[in-house]
């Protein structure tokens, strides 16, 4: 095989963002094939922005063609699920968008999910949807590459090749992924989006702590150092009085059953810990901070905002339709826009690595494991909120 022949699911927000990220590997490395989405019209205009030579409005249809070696799910999370077997069934490996599953309802009917239904319930139904999937994966002998970007910003990896010459030992890590909250209308709702902020945003560092001690356990004892337990706080703080009393609302607040505020704690077989925040009700830009602790050194990461770039403009429109970064309520005073947002947050460097794992056969650096560890830890972190205490997680 010298190209992987790629089949783009899904034709808005994250495919946007995968085939933008592709296009360095498209006629070296990579061919896209064919587009599906829900919506024939989109798909079609999307085949044409991206030079794409065929499109549908059916799943099957992508999945019946003999030359097609991957599927990128760039779908809503509540289809990862269906769509990865079905995928797996057909003999085609799997590039799946963050987060892999979690719970959204047993029939999709049911209203407010996330005030009804018991988080211990949750937990164990979306380790179900992953062993589900991890099954079928290994069962047709395919690769699943997991799409967390944190995994290989250029500050992570860089923070990877400190802690391996350091030697030090990870004692507290603090990571965050917050902003002023998703625009996207299935976010606002548990049966659509699975959970809130920790679940949407707090997936990237969850993704990163996780694979961190598993990288420094390797290092060190030649296997990971597993996540043990949970705790967990939850919050919706745009519910608070004074706040609806506020005429001008700077952040997102139309929040139904999921939460917009969350913290976790994450206790390590070492007795290390991970600290995770993350909101919908940050201002200032997106912020995907983490802060390492090692007993020799600290490293703080920043992915954004990070300041290779700082620029001033007295009024907004200064700066005019030039993208300064991703949620950032004004383009005056000072900001930091990022040279290239894409390339610090990872993502053109992920794809390569799950190219480069279709065609040299070996596995991607961001695999089910973690995604698994990713649900497990996030669920468990919402039935620790609940139930006022620490949450052990199963040994496999
Ligand atoms: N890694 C990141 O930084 C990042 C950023 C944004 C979104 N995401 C993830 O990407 C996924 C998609 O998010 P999005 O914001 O692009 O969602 P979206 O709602 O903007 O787009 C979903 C796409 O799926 C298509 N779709 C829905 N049902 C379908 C069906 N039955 N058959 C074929 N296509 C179908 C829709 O037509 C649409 O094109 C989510 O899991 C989200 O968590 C990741």
């Amino acid at each position: 095989m010298d190209k992987v022949r790629i089949g783009m699911v899904g034709s808005q927000f994250a495919a946007d963002l995968h085939l933008r990220n592709l296009s360095k590997l498209r006629g070296a490395k990579v061919d896209v094939v064919a587009v599906v989405s829900k919506n024939k019209e989109h798909a079609a205009s999307f085949a044409k922005k991206f030079e794409i030579p065929d499109f549908y409005d059916d799943y099957r249809l992508l999945l019946k063609r003999k030359d097609i070696d991957v599927v990128d799910l760039c779908v809503p999370t509540d289809m990862h699920e269906e769509f990865s077997i079905k995928a797996a069934e057909a003999k085609k490996h799997i590039i799946c968008e963050k987060p892999l599953t979690g719970y959204f309802g047993k029939e999709r009917k049911e209203e407010q999910v996330g005030f009804t239904i018991s988080k211990k319930l949750m937990l164990e139904e979306a380790l179900r949807g992953c062993d589900r999937v991890l099954k079928a994966v290994k069962k047709n002998k395919v690769k699943f590459m997991y799409a967390e970007n944190w995994i290989y910003a250029p500050p992570f990896t860089k923070l990877k090749s400190l802690i391996q010459v350091s030697g030090g030992t990870i004692l507290d890590i603090r990571a965050e992924e917050s902003h002023s909250g998703s625009h996207a209308k299935y976010s606002r709702k548990w049966k659509t989006s699975g959970g809130g902020a920790l679940m949407r945003l707090g997936a990237h560092p969850v993704g990163g702590v996780l694979h961190l001690k598993h990288y420094e356990g390797i290092l060190k004892y030649g296997k990971p150092i597993r996540a043990k337990s949970v705790m967990a706080e939850v919050g919706q703080h745009t519910k608070i009085a004074s706040f609806l009393k506020e005429k001008k609302k700077y952040v997102v607040s139309e929040w139904d059953d999921v939460e917009d505020w969350g913290v976790m704690v994450i206790n390590f077989e070492d007795n290390s810990k991970a600290t995770v925040f993350s909101s919908d009700a940050v201002l200032g830009g997106v912020r995907n901070t983490m802060n390492v602790y090692l007993s020799n050194a600290v490293v703080h990461v920043n992915i954004n905002p990070h300041n290779a770039l700082e620029v001033y403009a007295p009024e907004p429109h200064i700066f005019g339709d030039e993208y300064i970064a991703e949620k950032l309520e004004t383009k005056a005073g000072w900001n930091f826009p990022s040279p290239d947002e894409d390339w610090v947050r990872g993502y053109p460097q992920e794809l390569e690595d799950f190219v480069e794992a279709v065609l040299f056969d070996r596995e991607p650096i961001s695999g089910i494991d973690l995604a698994r560890g990713v649900i497990e830890a996030i669920y468990a972190a919402y039935t620790s909120a609940e139930e006022g205490k620490r949450i052990l997680l199963k040994k496999e």
